[in-house]
């Protein structure tokens, strides 16, 4: 096994913004360099909420492209379609019977999630979590990259993987969360308190990775600060804060080096040069999404090709499960 296996996973619903691309899947790029890269498109833990079935394969679709317009290259990573790899299933019923139902109860996202839904919260939407530790723990996976939202999900997951080891064997690996040092909690422009999300928060205030130039520049601009004048982070400034991180990532400098440049600059010239600078940052992905997108056969070949390599890895995981736990014909 390499040294270092990373695996991500990304839910194909909405779509995809800023938070997701700087929390997440600029590391995902990176990862291809540091070790084996592994990333899955999650349809199922999509549905634990209800989905348009045609919408939710015409997001997947969406989802490939932009991680491949980003930088994944299916030659150096294995891209996947989580619903592809039964194994991630079967993990999750297995990983279930190691889980705490008081840990589940005291999960944050499945609260938040919870209150939204109208009709029904579907048993699936509880045992998320449980699925989301299967899809690392199937890999064997040492590192998750993730925005800051995770952390509960990953806790959990090397929760999970200790229990199992205890009781059957050190068969799992303990994943490790990764986190980017800055940008891993991008907030809404609009309502710099609360996270960037496609599920809540204002559209105005969510850039999108496929957005026209214009738009980009327009939320920016309309980016909601505060009454002081002075370009610096700080716990009263959480708009400008934001935008200081946002710039700090697009540009690969320190955050310290955003605030020496704009000190003395007002919040009007401060925003048009986030504004120029996003759009720089995102317009090549936008580029090479529409070339992508319109290809599905091209995308469905790429995912084809990804879950039969994903499989391999998993199926040896689960037969290795299997047998610790007693189920199933013995191994010769
Ligand atoms: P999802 O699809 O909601 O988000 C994908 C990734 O984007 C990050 N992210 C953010 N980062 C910074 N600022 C934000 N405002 C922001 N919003 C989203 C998320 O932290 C995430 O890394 N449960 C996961 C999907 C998943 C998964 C996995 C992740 C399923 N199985 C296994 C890792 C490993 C989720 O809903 O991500």
């Amino acid at each position: 096994m390499a040294e270092r296996r990373i695996f991500s996973g990304i839910q194909p619903t909405g779509r995809k913004h800023l938070g997701n691309y700087i929390g997440a899947i600029r590391q995902y790029v990176e990862g291809q360099n540091r070790g084996e890269a592994i990333y899955c498109i999650v349809d199922l833990h999509a549905i634990t909420v209800p989905q348009d079935p045609a919408e939710l394969r015409e997001r997947l679709h969406d989802t490939a492209a932009i991680l491949i317009a980003a930088g994944l290259d299916p030659e150096r990573c294995i891209l996947f379609r989580q619903s592809d790899v039964v194994e991630h299933t079967e993990l999750c019923w297995l990983l279930g019977t190691v889980t705490a139902w008081g840990d589940l109860n005291r999960m944050h996202q499945f609260k938040e999630k919870a209150e939204q839904q109208r009709e029904l919260v579907s048993a699936g939407l509880f045992f998320y979590p449980v699925l989301q530790a299967a899809d690392v723990l199937a890999y064997r996976a040492t590192e998750v990259p993730v925005g800051d939202d995770q952390r509960q999900h990953i806790e959990l997951m090397r929760d999970i993987a200790e229990r199992f080891n205890a009781r059957f064997g050190e068969l799992l690996v303990v994943p490790e969360g990764r986190y980017p040092e800055v940008g891993a909690r991008i907030m809404n422009l609009q309502d710099p308190e609360t996270r960037m999300s496609t599920t809540y928060g204002s559209e105005q205030g969510t850039v999108y990775i496929v957005e026209e130039d214009d738009a980009v520049r327009a939320k920016v601009r309309s980016a909601v600060t505060d009454s002081g004048t002075e370009v610096r982070r700080g716990p009263d400034k959480a708009g400008i804060t934001n935008l200081i991180e946002i710039l700090s990532v697009v540009r690969g400098v320190a955050p310290e080096e955003v605030e020496r440049e704009f000190d003395g600059s007002g919040y009007g010239d401060f925003k048009s040069a986030v504004a120029d600078a996003l759009v720089q940052y995102l317009a090549p992905v936008r580029e090479r999404y529409a070339g992508l997108r319109g290809d599905e056969a091209a995308l469905e070949a790429t995912l084809a090709a990804g879950a039969e390599k994903a499989r391999v890895i998993a199926a040896e995981t689960l037969a290795d499960v299997r047998d610790a736990v007693g189920i199933g014909p013995a191994r010769a």
